[in-house]
């Protein structure tokens, strides 16, 4: 079998079991196991050979199952990273580039940033901070054991010098400031939500990092505490979401809110400064 003719197999097979985006994820599998770019795929008709498709077969069927391509190819993009993701964290997601485009807007001017991320998940954002930006100092927290574990090893991989410092904790519970910046993509999805969320997520993202009411509004009330005069609040939220998230931070005493979409043009990102 041919690579070309493998991609149109594939793709048939993971549309019969409702994929979407059946195409791609065919040319990123083959791809994969040829150990080529998708692009290469087109210029070099490379025939499979039976370990190849031995381990095809294995990686389809995890994706006709549907769990997330990131988790089967085992890593993923962000920003300038490529960030090693598996079940204890969540996958990051593009609209979490657009919170950190915002973040660095904020700490372009500042010559050595204190940053504090909350739910620190993959490490995506604390790292793509601290990666974008050469001397910023992020502590990064999460509840996970699991996810931390993740995103020390991610940490590990990353050029940031040791400027992250992770710790297991309950939101800001414990922690003193002053921080130039506050950030948090939080759990955001109702339980009653979460019922009709893909397969992809409900089946085999970690629950604890999705599912949360009311935890951004937890965020905004407690950062008031940590940040210096000044300093910055920037929070990640569902659809429709952001109007009321905004009108909490207003009502908190946060300044100059602002509301930004994603790509798709949804309000995703809302930050508030510090007075
Ligand atoms: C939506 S994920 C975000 C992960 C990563 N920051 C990203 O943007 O891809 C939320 C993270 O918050 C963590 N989390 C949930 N509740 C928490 C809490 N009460 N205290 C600390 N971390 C929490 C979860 O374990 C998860 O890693």
């Amino acid at each position: 079998m041919t690579s070309l003719e493998a991609v149109h197999m594939v793709a048939q097979q993971l549309d019969e079991s409702g994929v979407p985006s059946s195409r791609v994820d065919a040319e990123i599998l083959v791809a994969e196991v040829l150990g080529l770019t998708r692009s290469a795929l087109y210029s070099a008709d490379t025939q499979l050979s039976e370990k190849h498709a031995l381990r095809l077969r294995s990686l389809v069927d995890r994706r006709r199952a549907r769990e997330p391509l990131a988790y089967i190819l085992g890593e993923w993009g962000f920003r300038r990273l490529t960030l090693k993701v598996d079940r204890r964290v969540l996958v990051p997601r593009p609209e979490t580039e657009v919170l950190v485009e915002r973040c660095l807007e904020h700490l372009r001017d500042r010559a050595e940033p204190r940053v504090l991320d909350v739910g620190v998940g993959s490490g995506a954002i604390a790292l793509a901070i601290a990666d974008e930006h050469p001397a910023a100092r992020v502590l990064a927290v999460d509840r996970s054991a699991d996810a931390l574990a993740a995103a020390r090893e991610n940490s590990d991989r990353a050029p940031v010098d040791g400027r992250i410092e992770f710790r297991q904790g309950d939101l800001l519970a414990g922690i003193s400031g002053p921080f130039d910046l506050v950030v948090s993509n939080p759990p955001y999805v109702s339980p009653e939500d979460f019922d009709t969320l893909e397969p992809e997520v409900r089946l085999f993202e970690p629950r604890e990092a999705i599912v949360g009411v009311g935890v951004g509004a937890e965020i905004a009330r407690a950062a008031r505490a940590v940040l210096a005069p000044g300093g910055w609040l920037l929070l990640e939220c569902g659809d429709g979401q952001a109007a009321d998230l905004a009108a909490e931070l207003e009502r908190l005493g946060y300044l100059d809110v602002v509301r930004t979409r994603d790509l798709a043009e949804r309000e995703r990102v809302v930050e508030g400064r510090w007075a």
